[in-house]
């Protein structure tokens, strides 16, 4: 049996829970899938399996190009330990095509090219639906400032050059995705680390030849299995570990 662990927070994606040292925390991905800000909800076998196996990819893929993240290691299937910090109150979206709330809001085709990767921000707030905010609001309100707001979106858009090239390599088009930034401490000084998650569950992933969705708009739009649409972007990225070859008696004498 493991041992009794605290919980920090629950909620609709996923489960914290303190970590074995100090300053860590354990990240368990749960089955839940939620849309429109909760009003549809479903459990969805499977999905934290391989959200937590495709975070830890792209996460561990970050890093290894000099991207700072929270993340330390995998624990096990649904679990991985992170490093906790000082969450930014935004969701920073970075968009390369138009899709979603930004197709719209101007009118556009989804799809449509847009003339540069554009970075927003929305205020991390459920009971307001996450609201659009401008740099404005974000600076006069006092969760980040200018300074942060410019190392914020030379991140993201780092972030937005990994995966996109990531996900070009197996023929998926990255039409946008959004993190989390969150403060590290070291003495007085900070760091500032993509934390959360990055999963098919934050991306909106089309497929470059079909356009099929491989992402959560498969669950928000009722476009069949979302086991299935995740499976194979994992599988495509070498994440999904072939089934083992059922293993044979064998015989001793
Ligand atoms: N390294 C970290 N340290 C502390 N908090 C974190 C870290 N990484 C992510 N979080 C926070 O943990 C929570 C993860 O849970 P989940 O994604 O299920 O939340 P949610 O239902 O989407 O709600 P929220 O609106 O708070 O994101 C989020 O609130 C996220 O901001
Ligand atoms: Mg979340």
């Amino acid at each position: 049996m493991a041992p009794r662990r605290k919980k920090i927070y629950e909620g609709k994606a996923k489960i914290l829970y303190e970590g074995p040292e100090p300053g860590t925390i354990v990240q368990y991905f749960k089955d839940d899938a939620t849309a429109g800000n909760g009003q549809k909800k479903a459990t969805i076998e499977g999905k934290g399996v391989l959200n937590n196996r495709l975070c830890e990819f792209f996460m561990m893929g970050l890093q290894n190009v000099g991207i700072p993240t929270h993340f330390l290691r995998r624990l096990n299937m649904r679990e991985q330990l992170v490093r906790q910090v000082e969450i930014i109150p935004l969701e920073v979206i970075v968009r390369n095509f138009a899709a979603g709330s930004i197709a719209k809001r101007l009118g556009m085709e989804e799809g449509t090219a847009l003339p540069r990767p554009i970075v927003e921000y929305s205020y991390k707030n459920d009971a307001l639906g996450d609201p659009l905010v401008p740099e404005e609001y974000i600076i006069a309100f006092g969760w980040a400032n200018q300074q942060d707001l410019d190392d914020i979106v030379s991140l993201a858009l780092r972030v937005n050059d990994f995966l996109a090239g990531v996900f070009y390599g197996v023929g998926i088009k990255l039409v946008d995705f959004k993190i989390e930034i969150g403060r590290v401490w070291d003495g007085d000084f900070m760091r500032l680390v993509v934390a959360d998650e990055i999963s098919p569950d934050s991306c909106r992933l089309w497929d470059i030849k079909t356009g099929e969705h491989l992402d959560k708009d498969v669950f928000r739009r009722d476009l069949g299995s979302l086991t299935d649409a995740y499976s194979e972007v994992a599988r495509r990225l070498g994440v999904l570990p072939t089934n083992p070859e059922p293993t044979k008696p064998t015989l001793i004498n």
